[in-house]
């Protein structure tokens, strides 16, 4: 007998929406059938009017973030259990984090991210390696990694004074592991000379606002970087992941080059598909810092044009929340701003609202975009972003008529504060079953069972849909 049959719901792939029945069967996607009302359960979940989509995949989410600002530690609000929670409530059923190299080496690093987050998590979740030391050992630990089940990177162009960025010799060196290994090598791109040198220019003249912030980091710095990133990865044959796209430069660079064969993929984030950088000037301005910044109107266009051709295969939350008190440290001074937005809890309807019912995109192509796309590039699919039998049975349920304005205090989050506060969005999540339990509903996590478990990922093709 199945464990669960979600009756009455249309099912939303890539590929198309049909009225099926999902049955599940010991935390896995057992039958799809036609809506005959057959066939018992031991629950049942009623998804009549609802639409039935794959758990979200969020490929970007960093909990538990710490940065060093003065030399004092700052702390993101949400931790891996807080951030998990709140990723279950946005209809997330798996995230990937970061495995951040410090001391050890790549693979001791994995290790001890591993056994920080042990036993703590609602929903699955796997981390990227970010490496750091530019040395030999680090290029020759590649594949003890992806060994490891971890088959992507992140390498950070920029953030040189926090100890994170990675040279140009270890990002050319990571392709060519990456090329070898079927590795994938996601890139923080941001041209780190010139921000420094932009930064160290403002500060001497006294502009340290929000708004200096983000001329401390005009479009090319990220061009530059996508640019360099793409010569190298095609000279070399490696797959590459362009994190948090911001700029028209980076889109139009990516475009090209995945027309002539560069296996380059993009994704962006929802707050620069719908803020720009006149957040900055408001009396609340700092708490809009994140890296790459908000940009411009005409930005904004050229990423929901991305969107549209393809060019950008991911959005992801890049959630990185801190506290109110947290961002105030940057009021007077960007950079002492630890730098992120909140989001995980926000994807799904936002971009239902901004792409589905805008009539930008549709809701096959957000599936795609939130789940799909990100479980093929990053070795889950079909594990994760499928409705399909064998595929684990993680469901997000989907009212397309529910509108809600968005309150922070709402979105059982431990960050105080949201970029859309007072908004109303439609196509909130109202149920999110996590390998076959219900996991969130109503905006509200309701276990408190830490099910979720680390996913030793595959290197895959990388491609999308
Ligand atoms: O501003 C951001 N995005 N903070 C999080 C760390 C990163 O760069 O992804
Ligand atoms: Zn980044
Ligand atoms: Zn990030």
């Amino acid at each position: 007998m199945l464990d669960l049959v979600v009756r009455g719901g249309e099912v939303v792939t890539p590929h198309g929406r049909i009225l099926v029945d999902v049955g599940v069967h010991d935390g896995r996607i057992a039958t799809l059938s036609v809506q005959d009302g057959r066939g018992e359960a031991r629950r049942e979940i009623d998804a009549t009017g609802l639409l039935v989509l794959p758990g979200l995949v969020d490929p970007h989410v960093h909990l538990g973030h710490r940065v060093l600002l003065e030399n004092e530690w700052v702390i993101a609000a949400d931790d891996f259990s807080s951030g998990t929670r709140s990723a279950a409530v946005g209809g997330n059923t798996c995230v990937i984090d970061f495995a951040l190299q410090r001391k050890l080496d790549p693979a001791s690093t994995l290790a001890a991210r591993k056994a920080d987050c042990a036993d703590k998590a609602i929903i699955d979740y796997s981390f990227h390696v970010v490496l750091t030391r530019s040395e030999r050992a680090t290029g020759d630990a590649i594949a003890a990694v992806v060994n490891a089940g971890v088959p992507s990177f992140k390498l950070y162009l920029i953030y040189r004074k926090q100890g994170r960025m990675a040279d140009d010799g270890l990002l050319f060196n990571t392709l060519v592991e990456a090329s070898r290994t079927g590795a994938i090598v996601g890139v923080h791109a941001e041209n780190a000379a010139i921000a420094e040198y932009n930064t160290a220019s403002l500060l001497e003249q006294g502009a340290t606002s929000p708004v200096d912030f983000a001329r401390s980091k005009p479009n090319h710095v990220e061009a530059e970087a996508i640019n360099r990133v793409i010569f190298l990865a095609e000279h070399v044959g490696a797959a590459v992941y362009i994190f948090h796209l911001s700029t028209r430069e980076g889109a139009e660079l990516v475009a090209r080059a995945r027309a002539r064969g560069v296996r380059v993929h993009a994704e962006t984030c929802m707050h620069y598909l719908l803020l720009t950088e006149s957040c900055y000037a408001g009396v609340d301005g700092h708490r809009y810092i994140c890296s790459p910044p908000l940009r411009t109107a005409r930005d904004v266009d050229a990423l929901w044009r991305g969107i549209v051709d393809r060019t950008i295969g991911v959005v992801s939350s890049d959630h990185c929340g801190f506290s109110t008190a947290a961002k105030e440290r940057g009021s007077s001074d960007f950079t002492r701003a630890p730098n992120g937005l909140p989001g995980v809890t926000l994807r799904l309807p936002l971009l239902f609202t901004h792409g589905v019912a805008a009539g930008r995109i549709r809701v096959e192509d957000l599936v795609a975009l939130l789940s799909t796309n990100p479980a093929r590039l990053f070795g889950l699919y079909p594990r994760k972003g499928a409705i399909l039998p064998g595929s684990d049975a993680d469901l997000v349920l989907v009212d397309p008529a529910r509108r809600k304005t968005v309150r922070a205090d709402d979105l059982d989050s431990r960050v105080d504060w949201s970029p859309y506060e007072g908004t109303e969005l439609l196509g909130w999540p109202v149920l999110t079953i996590f390998r076959g339990e219900v996991v969130a509903q109503d905006g509200k996590c309701v276990t408190t069972l830490a099910r979720g478990r680390f996913l030793e990922r595959q290197p895959s093709p990388n491609t999308e849909r």
